[in-house]
């Protein structure tokens, strides 16, 4: 049987128009005008997700939109391994929360502990506010850890940080949908990629519990390179 909404997604030029078919029903069910809506926006190239104001991620669903980074399936074994290393965490940061998607899987998996998210972006924040409301963690907008409550200095257990670690020469190779629709500052990571990871080490004899983890993600090619940045500090490098 001939699907009229797979047709035109592949019209409009979505590889993946069987899966876009199914997530527009799941969002939108029969609802036509917001239906067309979506085709017109994935026509103009905005990716699904802000289209549809939802993204799903490590079994939680937050709220994005224009401008801010819309979470990627790659990011998901950050929750996983963070669970699996500090399953007694008890005050967790998500740093560059984006949206808040780790943030809220994070507080569905750790039901003990306060998770904090920390964006700098007042977009981002926005929806890192609203889905904080929503799963269960706070949002504070401003620079790493600076923007945490001072009372959490020594005393993050985990912290977990998906953070821009594009290098400059390879931005161009981002999905255009994705590049054109989320800020530079989500994904630049300067000449190696590493700067946003140097910032945030720098911080975390300052706000790190003792045996506090970070654990964060770079490309396998990243590895050595942010190894050194890392030091002796407790990091564990998810890669991709
Ligand atoms: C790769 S995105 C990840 C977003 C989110 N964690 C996710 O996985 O969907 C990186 C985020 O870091 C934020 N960011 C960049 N520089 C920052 C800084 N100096 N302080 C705090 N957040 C920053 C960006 O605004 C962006 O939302």
């Amino acid at each position: 049987m001939s699907d009229r909404l797979v047709a035109r997604l592949r019209a409009v030029g979505c590889v993946f128009a069987e899966a876009e078919a199914a997530e527009i029903r799941r969002v939108l069910g029969h609802d036509d005008d917001a239906t067309d809506a979506v085709v017109a926006a994935r026509a103009a190239g905005t990716p699904l997700e802000q289209a549809l104001g939802v993204a799903r991620f490590a079994g939680v669903e937050v709220e994005v939109g224009d401008g801010v980074f819309v979470p990627r399936l790659r990011a998901e074994p950050l929750v996983d391994d963070a669970v699996a290393a500090a399953p007694d965490a008890r005050v967790v940061v998500d740093l560059g929360c984006g949206s808040g998607a780790i943030a809220a899987a994070l507080h569905r998996r750790l039901p003990q502990a306060r998770v904090h998210a920390v964006d700098i972006d007042p977009v981002a924040l926005r929806f890192a506010a609203r889905n904080g409301r929503r799963h269960g963690f706070e949002a504070h907008l401003g620079d790493w850890w600076q923007a945490l409550p001072r009372t959490l200095r020594g005393r993050v257990d985990l912290a977990v940080a998906y953070l821009p670690h594009v290098p400059t020469a390879r931005l161009s190779g981002i999905a255009g949908d994705y590049r054109a629709h989320e800020p530079d500052r989500a994904v630049a990571g300067g000449a190696d990629g590493l700067d946003p990871l140097r910032a945030v080490v720098a911080g975390m004899d300052d706000w790190m519990s003792p045996d506090g983890l970070l654990v964060t993600f770079v490309a396998d090619e990243q590895h050595i390179a942010a190894r050194t940045v890392a030091g002796a500090r407790r990091v564990l490098f998810v890669l991709g």
